[in-house]
């Protein structure tokens, strides 16, 4: 027991063939994109970017409330708007409650050396830190994809060499990779844009395929989806604050507000599964309590054939 609440609950999961549920070694609620400006000031003029933020956040108060607590936090960049010392310190005041472990990325809206100061704690490095944060379970490792006063992504040289001297020696649970850029093709103008460029796609492909990493999480595109690099699953966030339209037409770039967070599960033997967590005040349609779940488990025998 923590004071975040208890660990995964994995009851209350019946299973046809009346094995163990599967449970996870390892729970992560992946935010990106928080956006959090000055006090006082919209995001993009019209979204208020700390009550979109604090709406996820009482999603996962509320799912730790019921046995669902995430273990570790990850946050992959954008955090604030523009870099304001205090909207980092308001991000932490939020974040920190929700898991034993939170992890921090930096992108290409935050400021390097503030985020290094607010959230590191260092003030000794001003180029790109490599974040190392060894668990139990997982080894999570952090690149920063950003590049000084600007929007679109590059891995330089010598932190790729970090990770790769980092990944040379496996963890025995594996590896999240974490950065803001995500390292897939884009899906709009302005993210083809400022998207990572292809070369450091190219470069971290090279370095993660045949290691241990199992998984790289990301953001920046506003919009949860997923892919492959060097064969290496890509989970993508979506912002808590807006969400792009990959639909809309051609050279059009096109948002709604709109907010989620991602919950991705590892477990043994290298499985994993990633869930896309919309925030967005849907209407419920039922709720059935373990009574009802076992009617309907009831209902349903499975006979072998
Ligand atoms: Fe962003
Ligand atoms: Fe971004």
């Amino acid at each position: 027991m923590t004071a975040f609440g208890p660990p995964f609950d994995p009851a209350g999961l019946p299973t046809p063939d009346g094995l163990p549920a599967e449970v996870p070694d390892l729970v992560i609620a992946h935010l990106s994109d928080t956006h959090l400006t000055t006090t006082g000031v919209l995001y993009n003029a019209v979204i208020d970017p700390a009550a979109a933020l604090d709406r996820v956040a009482a999603a996962v108060v509320r799912a730790a409330g019921d046995g669902r607590r995430p273990d570790v936090v990850v946050v992959s960049g954008d955090l604030t708007d523009s870099g304001d010392p205090d909207a980092y310190r308001r991000l932490r005041a939020t974040v920190e409650p929700l898991a034993p472990v939170v992890v921090y990325a930096t992108g290409n809206h935050d400021v390097r050396a503030v985020f290094h100061t607010e959230l590191l704690g260092r003030t000794d490095h001003p180029g790109p830190i490599l974040q190392v944060h060894s668990l139990p379970q997982v080894r999570v490792v952090v690149l920063d994809s950003t590049v000084v006063l600007a929007g679109h992504g590059v891995l330089e040289p010598g932190h790729l060499e970090e990770l790769a001297t980092e990944l040379r020696t496996p963890h025995p649970g594996g590896t999240v990779l974490v950065l803001h850029h995500a390292p897939l093709p884009p899906p709009s103008p302005l993210l083809t844009y400022f998207a990572l460029d292809r070369p450091s796609r190219a470069a971290l492909a090279a370095v993660v395929r045949g290691s241990d990493v199992r998984i790289i999480l990301a953001g920046h595109h506003h919009l949860a989806g997923s892919g492959l690099l060097g064969g290496i699953p890509v989970a993508v966030a979506a912002s808590t604050a807006i969400r792009t339209d990959p639909l809309a037409p051609p050279g059009h770039e096109r948002t709604y507000g709109s907010s989620g967070f991602n919950l991705v599960r590892l477990y043994p033997d290298g499985e994993l599964s990633v869930s896309v967590i919309p925030v967005d005040d849907a209407p419920e349609i039922f709720h059935l309590d373990p009574a009802d779940c076992a009617a309907v488990v009831g209902a349903h025998p499975i006979t072998s054939t």
